[in-house]
């Protein structure tokens, strides 16, 4: 979603602007801006757009010699993407200007006061009123302003300001919405993200809600709501600028999805003894007597949560409820004090995850997180967190993480199995043996099916609709295939628990239309291996991706992708990579902006 930069210091503050938000722009966004003190001037710059268009009109403004200023890439929320509706908005005078990530909730009602008292608004967003609130209350101290909108502002907020009466100093407030402030040597920044910042510094204060931070040069402060000044512990990040480079792939998504063995690798290292895991911090929590578990997350993390419901169930024998985070609070949810809430988000900033992680703790229930960015407001909201590992993710599409959070609910899985006793040692034994095998097969499995992915694209890719189909954990698997391949192929997919096809959605198989039916289990094989009669019979187009002790020879399907031989249980892992490829390669076939979707953000901060 949206992206946050602030610099002050004795570089050229436009370029730096410009850069930080591009290693932003895989958060998703349709116009930039940055704002520049020009010889204590403001100067601000807008372009609906790429950043690529903002440059431009940069360029042409000739060179721009600053030292401070703040910038925005923005995903629409309130108004459409346009010049005047991108951010910095500034006040009637044009003193004051901010950006602003999140959603102000109660910016009609704001809004009209301030007409009302003749302030002039250039934008149709929500955002703007929030520079004059801060016009109407600077009396000539800016944290003191900052503390009075935070009074008066409702929603979700990461606000950047900067004045032309202090041309060397930025300004940062946040609720609900990330903000770091990035520790340089006689320069400081602010930003909404790390990533942004990775290539100036790995030294970071990381914003707590309410907090207000002055920037400049030689200092970052920062203040409580009762204007008093806050000691704050300094965060080393432990990812490289490197990291956040294409590393020669043509795409993040496709170099996200070669570095899943050594993701997997990541995970596994010195968590095994012979007959255990070692699950660090998490472990004093899991050991606790729990009448259900739940897991709650969206999107892909959502899918992997349906996964490490069906393996809990299976390895440590507890019920687990899982929930769509952003419909968890609407419903009557039985979260109490005996309830083990595993919330699951990759970026650790979705804000659904974090409303419903704040229920549960309200509810009393224990709350485990399992993310990928440490020091995101999951991650230290949580009563502990399990940390994924996978480095930063910057497909909009997740591919990495989503095998990280299969991976850890096996882990997961496993350890509650072994804290039940409902494993025996001997079998634990195998399965540890497996999961250390594990990084090599997705290795195998991601080379092995490379060229037949390329060509099922290839005949699936002027298909309307898709069909995903599987039970049990394949059910789990065709959830993550179908949303896979609609977010960045703009291909119409769906998935079914196979046995469903026939209750509705077979009236729209005809010659052709494609169908991905997975059998890893050999429990429910034969009965998806049914399902996929039923398909080809009314002339469907059937790629089978099954485990190799399946009997797939039963049946002659149009493709047979056959996952690397191992103990069927961690096929899961497995049959999650030919369907990252398809869709990747379906993407690509049809020229789609294959890491950064239309209409999608990689960090979902707004409800
Ligand atoms: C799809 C995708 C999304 C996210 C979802 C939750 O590929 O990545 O569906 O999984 O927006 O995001 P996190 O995991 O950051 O909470």
């Amino acid at each position: 979603m949206c992206g946050i930069v602030g610099y002050t210091g004795n570089a050229n503050a436009a370029e730096i602007l410009v850069n930080g938000l591009k290693n932003l722009e895989y958060r998703g966004y349709d116009s930039a801006g940055i704002a520049v003190l020009n010889e204590n001037k403001l100067n601000s710059y807008k372009s609906k757009g790429s950043l690529d268009m903002l440059e431009d009109k940069l360029a042409n403004n000739g060179k721009i010699v600053a030292g401070t200023g703040i910038g925005h890439t923005r995903w629409a929320t309130h108004g459409v993407p346009s010049d005047f509706n991108s951010h910095p908005h500034s006040d009637c005078n044009g003193k004051i200007t901010i950006v602003h990530n999140g959603i102000i909730e109660n910016y009609q009602v704001l809004k009209k006061e301030l007409l009302t008292k003749g302030h002039k608004f250039d934008s149709s967003t929500d955002s703007e009123v929030v520079v004059h609130l801060l016009e109407d209350l600077y009396e000539g101290d800016m944290v003191q302003a900052l503390i009075e909108v935070d009074k008066l502002i409702e929603g979700s907020y990461a606000i950047v300001a900067i004045s032309e009466d202090e041309p060397e100093t930025i300004y940062g407030l946040k609720k609900d919405s990330p903000l770091v402030a990035g520790i340089g040597r006689e320069e400081n920044y602010l930003a909404s993200d790390i990533p942004a910042l990775l290539s100036k510094t790995k030294d970071f204060y990381i914003f707590e809600d309410d907090e207000i931070a002055k920037v400049n040069r030689e200092k970052i402060e920062f203040y409580g709501l009762n204007g008093k000044l806050l000691e704050k512990d300094v965060f080393e990040a432990d990812w490289d600028a490197d990291m956040v480079d294409k590393k020669g792939y043509d795409h993040f998504m496709l170099k996200e999805i070669n570095e899943q063995p050594d993701v997997a690798r990541r995970i596994m290292a010195d968590r095994f003894t012979e007959t255990d895991i070692d699950l660090g911090d998490i472990e004093e929590i899991l050991a606790g007597d729990y009448k259900k578990i739940m897991i709650t997350a969206c999107g892909t993390a959502y899918h992997s949560g349906v996964i490490g419901r069906f393996l809990i169930e299976e390895f440590a024998d507890i019920p687990v409820d899982v929930e769509v985070a952003s419909e968890l609070r609407y419903k009557k949810n039985f979260i109490d004090k005996n309830t083990l809430m595993v919330v699951v988000s990759q970026s650790g900033e979705t804000a659904d995850t974090l409303a419903a992680l704040r229920l549960a703790k309200k509810q009393g229930a224990k709350v485990v997180a399992l993310t990928n960015v440490i020091g995101s407001s999951v991650d230290r909201e949580a009563d502990s967190s399990f940390q994924l590992m996978a480095g930063p993710e910057i497909s909009v599409a997740s591919t990495k993480a989503y095998v990280a959070m299969v991976l850890v609910f096996y882990l997961l899985a496993l350890k509650l199995g072994n804290l039940n006793n409902n494993i025996s040692k001997a079998r634990l034994k195998e399965l540890i043996a497996g999961l250390k095998r594990l990084p090599y097969r997705i290795q195998e499995t991601i080379s092995e099916f490379d060229e037949i992915s390329k060509e099922i694209a290839e005949s699936i890719k002027d298909y309307k609709s898709v069909f995903f189909i599987g039970r049990n954990i394949d059910y789990a698997l065709a959830l993550e295939g179908a949303l896979k391949l609609k977010e960045i192929s703009y291909i119409h997919a769906e998935a079914h628990p196979a046995g469903e096809l026939k209750h509705g959605s077979l009236a729209l198989i005809e010659d052709g239309v494609p169908v991905f039916a997975i059998t890893t289990r050999e429990n429910v094989a034969m009965k998806t291996l049914s399902n996929i009669e039923e398909v080809m019979a009314r002339g469907g187009q059937v790629n089978l991706i099954t485990a190799k002790n399946i009997e797939y020879d039963k049946i002659e399907v149009d493709n047979k992708l056959i996952l690397p031989e191992m103990d069927n249980i961690w096929s899961s892992v497995l049959a999650a990579i030919p369907l990252q490829l398809i869709s990747y390669y379906t993407a690509l076939e049809l020229e789609r902006n294959i890491d950064k979707p239309r209409n999608l953000a990689k960090s979902v901060t707004v409800e």
